[in-house]
């Protein structure tokens, strides 16, 4: 548990200990006055024994006795009062919050290959006076603000630092350490906390790294390259700055060298993130449903947006999907955040009828700007009910709609083709309710064999091609997802990871985000599609894995076919054995 002082964290065994050794103090000095009182009070008594109790020593010594014990009462009164008072926790948080301090430190790493460093991590350190020794740059935050809003001030120090414009500048943020330390210069016990952040140069034109290493080799340099274990073998940076020496240590395999060169770049990158588990449905087909998934607290959500904004000039769109991400109403806080760093246009939120009815007024204003809502082809049939099990999605989806069309700025409409069996006449019928919708985009999506709907199950006899054929001739632009359209267009490749990526409720990234699901009975880690977990890793670090890198390029060879379904079909994701044949009918 942690307790909040505005917006700095203070660990709860860090202030109590601090609490407690406060009021421990402070009772032992009144007990003892206590005490005191007590002794001296029959002291005086014991000489008194023998005197005439009317001699004016005994009148003085009577009077200094009632004082005593006035004054021991009142010390008794204030010591109860002192151990269950309030107003010393207040104080006790206000000095906390005084002595409290946040430091984002900035790991600027490289692993030289030179007869002098021998291939060691290299750290960029700077002199610091006070200390005496080196230490890590690092720039006091303030502690009334989070760190989302003073991500701008760190890349402007460091760029300035480094020397380098500030668009070339990527901070990845690696994780937070709070620590209660004893400062030496101020005789103080203090609570800091540190935010460490991996520097990355990403536009090397601008400094190449030759000219960074020269740059810090110089001898006139106030910075310059050390190793960890140099920086251990100085006693001052032993004894100022041992905690964080640790925490580095602790970091190492999360840590990347500064240089982007020969660095895999994905650019106009979608990213879908399915945030939540909870959704107001339980459909029969679910893609994305695994019981066994836990989902992140709202702090880690935010750590992985963070990784994620890190590489915001490389994104083209967050698309918030699930579960429903509106069926859990701290995702507003994360999808705010979002919509703030990239700007509201780039962020889609794939939801449910169920999900907007949890939406006030204004809500719907801020979150239904781009809104991605699904319509099912429903069979007219009596009594006949979709591969979905239910047509309850269906119809809460289009009372909506029919009620509150304008409450949706941008419409997309997704049709996923579940049943290909439906007839003409119910198609029709259905793209004509699709039209009075007004949607800004249409996507027919292929029925996907993962969550609930089992490759084993799949439908014989799958073949969507009449469907798209009476969507095509009564719309402009219809999309296909990349499932149906690599089929349709044999010259398309898949494109997870150069142009897509997903990530679940657990901060597991997938080079597809289906291909988070594809097998519920096998360990995260063992699907092939897995590239690794937001909170262990950093977004940057997760995209330049070689794993990573083998997917993106095995893509260029799988001309007309889903790598999810040739990994279903034969066990190789790129060995093109999707089983889909499209029969075109007239
Ligand atoms: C995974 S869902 C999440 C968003 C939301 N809960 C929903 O269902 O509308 C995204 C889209 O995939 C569709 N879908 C779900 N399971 C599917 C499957 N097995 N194959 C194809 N589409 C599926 C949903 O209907 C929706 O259009
Ligand atoms: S398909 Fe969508 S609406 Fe249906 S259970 Fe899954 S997440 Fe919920
Ligand atoms: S694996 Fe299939 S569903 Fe995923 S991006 Fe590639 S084509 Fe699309």
């Amino acid at each position: 548990m942690k307790l909040m002082f505005e917006k700095f964290l203070l660990d709860k065994d860090d202030f109590e200990r601090l609490y407690s050794q406060n009021v421990k103090n402070a009772a032992t000095r009144y007990i003892a006055s206590l005490l005191l009182g007590i002794v001296s009070t029959f002291w005086i008594s014991f000489f008194l024994t023998d005197m005439d109790t009317s001699s004016s020593g005994v009148v003085a010594a009577m009077t200094l006795m009632s004082a005593l014990a006035l004054v021991t009462l009142g010390l008794l009164i204030f010591s109860v009062k002192t151990y269950f008072s309030k107003s010393l926790l207040k104080k006790m948080q206000s000095e906390a919050q005084n002595n409290s301090e946040w430091n984002v430190i900035f790991i600027v790493s490289s692993t030289w290959r030179t007869r002098n460093h021998g291939g060691l991590k290299q750290f960029l350190v700077e002199f610091n006076k006070a200390w005496q020794c080196d230490f890590l740059p690092h720039l006091p935050l303030d502690k009334n603000k989070t760190y989302e809003e003073q991500i701008g001030a760190s890349e402007l120090y460091i760029a300035s630092l480094l020397n380098v414009p500030i668009t070339s500048v990527q901070l990845n943020f690696i994780c937070e350490r709070t620590n209660v330390k004893f400062h030496i210069h101020d005789g103080k016990e203090k609570v800091i906390k540190y935010s460490f952040v991996n520097v990355i140069i990403v536009d090397q034109s601008s400094y190449t790294l030759k000219q960074m290493r020269k740059h810090f080799e110089s001898k006139k340099s106030r910075r310059y390259w050390r190793t960890i274990e140099k920086l251990h073998e100085d006693i001052n940076t032993v004894t100022n700055n041992f905690d964080v020496l640790k925490y580095i240590d602790e970091l190492r395999g999360q840590i990347r060298d500064f240089s982007s060169e020969e660095r895999f770049e994905v650019s106009n990158l979608k990213i879908i993130w399915n945030i939540t588990k909870k959704c107001g449905y339980t459909c029969n087909i679910c893609a994305t449903h695994d019981d066994k998934r836990e989902e992140l607290s709202l702090e880690a959500k935010k750590a992985v947006l963070l990784s994620i904004l890190v590489k915001r000039a490389n994104i083209n769109e967050i698309d918030f999907s699930g579960g429903d991400p509106l069926c859990c109403a701290e995702n507003k806080a994360i999808i705010d955040i979002a919509q703030d760093f990239l700007g509201e246009d780039k962020v889609t939120i794939t939801t449910t009828a169920k999900g907007i009815a949890n939406l006030s007024a204004e809500e719907k204003e801020k979150y239904l700007i781009n809104c991605e809502l699904t319509f099912d082809i429903p069979p007219m049939a009596e009594g006949k009910e979709n591969l979905r099990g239910s047509l309850e999605y269906y119809e809460t989806n289009k009372e909506f709609i029919e009620l509150d069309r304008d409450k949706i700025q941008d419409l997309q409409v997704n049709v996923p083709i579940l049943d290909t069996g439906i007839v003409e006449p119910e198609i029709r019928d259905f793209i004509e309710r699709i039209k009075k919708m007004a949607p800004s985009r249409i996507t027919l999506i292929r029925l996907m064999p993962v969550g609930k709907t089992k490759f084993e199950k799949y439908p014989k006899n799958y073949n969507p091609a009449k469907i798209i054929q009476l969507f095509q001739d009564s719309f402009d632009d219809i999309y296909l997802n990349c499932a149906l359209r690599v089929k349709y267009n044999t010259n398309e490749v898949c494109t997870m990871l150069r142009e897509k990526i997903g990530i679940d409720c657990a901060g597991n990234v997938f080079a597809c985000g289906w291909a988070g699901y594809i097998c519920e009975d096998v360990d995260i880690g063992n699907n092939p599609f897995y590239l690794g977990n937001l909170i262990h890793q950093s977004f940057d670090e997760i995209l330049n894995t070689d794993k990573a890198r083998r997917i993106s390029k095995g893509c260029d060879n799988t001309r007309g076919d889903c790598p999810i379904f040739s990994y279903l079909a034969s066990g190789d994701m790129f060995n093109n054995s999707d089983p889909l044949v499209i029969k075109h009918q007239n």
